[in-house]
């Protein structure tokens, strides 16, 4: 089958209890790993490119590798889409190029011009059988191309999404509910520890969720900032040279209980760049003696796989609805 939209996926996703699992891709092995698992999982799944990923990779790479995928697994229902899309013309270069979902995040603006620059997004993707993700309420945390401080995010005010969905026409709803981008979500001071010593972060707010999932029945709301640094592999990063002290991520079993309300895609990209680092850390520091990519990048894109396999089974709850 062709790259699909994530409409069919996210209703089924939303009357079954689950979520979609979107993750980002900058190069094959990533690509290979989460396609790999989701082919395996019998699950469909959401690739997405963020800026930094299309000027890293060159947008065509992506697609190719993307069709790639395809054919080796045309059974699993893909959907290629543009994470955080800046402006209208960001979008449309990628409507025009086979993305078949776009996300316009016009959180940093006033509510009107993130109203205006939606609805122009939603009004050409449409046109063009393509999907539209927009957001309201800023998430913290700090990546390359996308970085808000933590001082400037905020919640997602449940008083303005209806107004926001009706007067934009798109198809899905990014919220902010205390997720943040990137491996250090909380400051060490805003956790508390368990009896191993591991930060525990303050909870997410469901009851932002639940009332957004009030005022908006049916409709699929999207979870960014969604990765839980998995502390076994940040352990295998930081004894095999690297240095990550007090990465913190969003506790799995939250994650569930989100995917199993209104919540239908949940974004990861943090938790595969450090499988795919430790995976590589680990060899080179077993093989000193090693030089050839595809040895190193092998343990990476394994590493990758296990963690979309996992989050697929175990978080999202996926597997086996193709
Ligand atoms: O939402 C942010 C993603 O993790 C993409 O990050 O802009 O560094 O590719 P990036
Ligand atoms: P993480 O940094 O938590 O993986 O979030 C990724 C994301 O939201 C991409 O849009
Ligand atoms: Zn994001």
């Amino acid at each position: 089958m062709p790259l699909v939209t994530s409409t069919e996926m996210f209703k089924k996703a939303y009357d079954g209890g689950y979520a979609i699992g979107a993750f980002n891709i900058n190069n094959m092995e990533i690509v290979q790993g989460i396609t790999d698992a989701a082919a395996e999982l019998k699950s469909p799944v959401i690739l997405q490119a963020s800026a930094g990923a299309r000027k890293y990779a060159n947008s065509i790479y992506l697609v190719k590798l993307l069709e790639a995928a395809l054919e080796l697994h045309p059974e699993v229902p893909m959907v290629l889409h543009l994470d955080h899309g800046a402006d209208f013309d960001v979008c449309k270069d990628c409507v025009d190029n086979g993305f078949t979902s776009v996300m316009i995040d016009y959180s940093g603006h006033p509510f009107e011009e993130n109203i205006a620059e939606s609805k122009r997004v939603a009004e050409y993707a449409h046109e063009h059988g393509v999907v539209v993700e927009a957001e309201l309420g800023t998430l913290a945390g700090i990546e390359d191309d996308v970085n808000v401080d933590a001082g400037a995010a905020s919640y997602t005010n449940p008083d303005q999404v209806e107004e926001f969905v009706k007067r934009t026409g798109v198809d899905s709803l990014a919220i902010a509910i205390g997720t943040s981008h990137g491996a250090y979500k909380f400051r060490p001071e805003q956790c508390t520890r368990n009896e191993k010593g591991i930060l525990v972060p303050p909870p997410l707010r469901f009851d932002i969720l639940e009332e957004v999932a009030r005022r908006l029945p049916g409709f699929p709301i999207v979870l960014h900032g969604s990765s839980s640094v998995p502390q076994e592999f940040v352990k295998i990063v930081n004894e095999n040279g690297g240095k990550m002290p007090d990465a913190v991520g969003i506790p799995e079993e939250q994650l569930r209980h989100a995917a199993e309300l209104s919540v239908c895609k949940i974004n990861i990209d943090s938790d595969l760049r450090i499988g795919l680092t430790a995976g590589i850390r680990k060899h080179m520091v077993d093989h000193p003696d090693h030089f050839d990519p595809r040895q190193y990048l092998s343990d990476g894109r394994a590493n990758v796989k296990a963690i979309v396999a996992h989050k697929i089974k175990d978080v999202l709850g996926s597997d086996n609805k193709i």
